[in-house]
């Protein structure tokens, strides 16, 4: 996944036009990229590993012929890396060439299929597929555009495509299924582009493709269908009013308030991860002796919320420790019966590599989740799974943390019906409830961003918040605090609400902030005695309930609601988005910037 562009130009080489589109995304960050171009003498492509302009420079991409090419910007999640695993892809005539943005869920049958009528492929990814189908239904007879169509008609998933075909060098045929696509209109030219800023110095009037339509452009014009009734769409170019900088961030003021809002997206990919990998993970973690959740910062809390989630349905006791204290803590304890699940956005945190190298060297199973396929951490795991959330921008992480909660909330479910710990009919209403997390987040977004936009108001000039829990909600409020520490410098504390007579309760004077997470789970009625108890101080409360919560609502001085009736082991997916949008609209109330927190970098690989 990440990003594609291509143009079809009435006169002149495409091809450095969709190397300067490709370089206009390399704030997003990826792992390699490719282009391919089609004229007179058939079709040309070249591809590799690196940035943009380092392989430019190695292959000259700006010396592909013609008038027409495609490119790709890619940021790996089926096959690590290389080369091979660069778009475009191609048949096995290499007369097609696609380059494609997203997922395709059923890549591994449709490519045993296709490997038995001989089509022989050079990638480990997703993608490969789709050249090789459109290449089956041009060979009965069909035209490209027809032979593409029946090729997606067999595509599960999500993606945004474009090809192009050595003997049609007149066009280019994209599509788009729950994925972004824009073609772009100029006097001389056509353009298509998973992202619009690819195109935006050069025309800033856009036709947006709508979901499960098919768009084929030409020169002077673009034909739009409707894929499943091929019914045509009419569309006129619309102007574009966004300055560049704003572009980038498809309209959101920040790279992180588009993150927050990414997270419907890439929560649905994380329902699409391949059953083997997630299986043989759940094997790992069912023979273990003991199992170590091992990460720093953000995937840390995500670690301790999975504790609860594997306790509480697959009866597994595991140890969530934070990176940097594994070795001194854990360090001579560690054997060949100890597993390792770390966790790691970028994969090359300092401290979760050193923690897993310390194990590794006391020959442990080291199983790693990570957003970035290729990073160290996919190299020292036995088995490692990249939730496919897209490069994350923001310093402060918020869709790969949710992300990482989805993946081991699944991981947990299957490791209760491989231990038989829980019924089925539990297993089918989680199983049901799982699928139900992007609409639910969605949900959440639409409905409570404003509330929590007054309540930053409100309370922008606070010094101090305290966040409380029970139960798994204490890893919320420890990510809650994080993100509010992280954005606005605020010296805030969280506690599992249990301990607060422990020494929190002495700071509460009149007015002082609590926030409290309140999911309906078997915590419930303690965190409404607690809520009282604070209130009986003097303490303002900002509580996270759940739809309906009337016990709640009635005595909180404010409250944000998150989806009701779901499984209680995924409650912090939920209750997390808006302390994320209050960590962003508290920042943005007190004049400060998000995207640039102070002394903090994305990954922390120095000590
Ligand atoms: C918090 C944040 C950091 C990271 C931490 C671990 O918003 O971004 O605390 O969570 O540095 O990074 P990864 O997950 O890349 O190992």
């Amino acid at each position: 996944m990440v990003g594609i562009f291509g143009c079809v130009l009435k006169d002149g080489n495409a091809a450095p036009v969709v190397h300067a589109g490709l370089r206009r995304l390399e704030h997003i960050g990826y792992d390699s990229a490719g282009e391919a171009s089609v004229n007179a003498d058939g079709l040309h492509v070249r591809k590799g590993v690196g940035r943009i302009d380092e392989i430019h420079s190695n292959f000259s991409l700006d010396d592909l012929p013609g008038r027409i090419a495609v490119g790709h910007i890619r940021w790996a999640t089926h096959g690590a890396p290389s080369n091979e695993n660069a778009h475009p892809h191609v048949d096995c005539e290499g007369q097609i060439a696609v380059v494609h943005n997203g997922i395709i869920e059923n890549y591994a049958e449709l490519k045993a299929e296709l490997e038995s009528r001989q089509h022989s492929f050079k990638s480990k990814t997703d993608s490969e597929v789709i050249p090789h189908l459109i290449e089956e239904n041009l060979k009965k007879g069909l035209g490209l555009v027809k032979a593409t169509r029946e090729a997606i008609k067999r595509l599960e998933g999500s993606f945004a495509i474009a090809v192009v075909y050595a003997k049609e060098p007149d066009k280019i045929v994209c599509f788009q299924k729950e994925s972004s696509l824009t073609l772009g209109i100029a006097s001389n030219a056509t353009y298509l582009a998973s992202d619009t800023p690819m195109f935006l110095p050069l025309t800033k009037e856009a036709v947006t493709i709508d979901n499960q339509e098919l768009a084929v452009i030409y020169d002077e014009k673009y034909d739009i269908h409707q894929i499943g009734d091929w019914s045509p769409v009419d569309k006129k170019p619309e102007l574009i009013e966004w300055v560049p900088e704003k572009a980038e961030k498809q309209g959101y003021a920040h790279f992180m308030l588009k993150e927050i809002h990414d997270q419907p997206v890439s929560l649905r990919n994380t329902l699409r991860l391949q059953d083997q990998y997630l299986d043989l993970m759940t094997t790992f973690l069912d023979r273990a002796n003991e199992v170590f959740l091992v990460a720093c910062g953000t995937s840390y809390h995500a670690c301790l919320a999975a504790s609860y989630m594997f306790s509480k349905v697959a009866f597994l006791s595991t140890h969530p420790i934070a990176a940097s204290e594994f070795i001194e803590q854990e360090g001579k304890s560690i054997n060949i019966g100890s597993t390792i699940l770390a966790v790691s956005q970028s994969g090359e945190t300092t401290d979760t590599l050193a923690a897993v190298e310390h194990a590794r060297l006391q020959a442990a199973t080291i199983l790693g989740l990570t957003n970035v396929l290729g990073s160290t951490l996919t190299r020292v795991s036995r088995v490692y799974i990249c939730p496919q959330s897209g490069p994350e921008i923001g310093v402060a992480a918020t869709k790969t943390f949710t992300a990482q909660l989805s993946t081991m909330a699944q991981l947990a479910l299957r490791l209760a019906k491989l231990r038989g710990k829980i019924s089925n009919k539990e297993i089918d209403l989680i199983e049901e409830k799982i699928a139900l997390i992007p609409t639910a987040v969605e949900r959440i977004l639409q409905t409570q961003e404003e509330k929590v936009r007054q309540i930053a108001k409100k309370y922008r000039g606070q010094k101090f918040f305290l966040f409380l829990g029970r139960g798994i909600s204490r890893a919320t409020a420890l990510e809650g605090t994080l993100k509010l520490l992280e954005t606005n410098y605020i010296p805030s504390m969280p506690f599992a609400a249990g301990e607060k007579e422990n020494g929190p309760i002495g700071l509460i004077t009149e007015g002082f902030p609590v926030v409290f997470i309140c999911p309906r789970d078997e915590t419930h009625e303690k965190i409404v005695n607690d809520i009282k108890e604070v209130k009986a101080q003097g303490a303002s409360v900002i509580a996270v309930v759940e739809e309906g919560d009337e016990t709640i609502k009635t005595i909180a001085d404010d409250y944000v609601e998150v989806v009701k009736d779901m499984p209680k082991i995924l409650s912090p997916i939920f209750c997390i988005i808006p302390l994320q949008l209050f960590a962003y609209y508290m920042a943005v109330e007190r004049g400060l910037d998000p995207d640039r927190p102070r002394h903090l970098t994305k990954s922390v690989t120095v000590k």
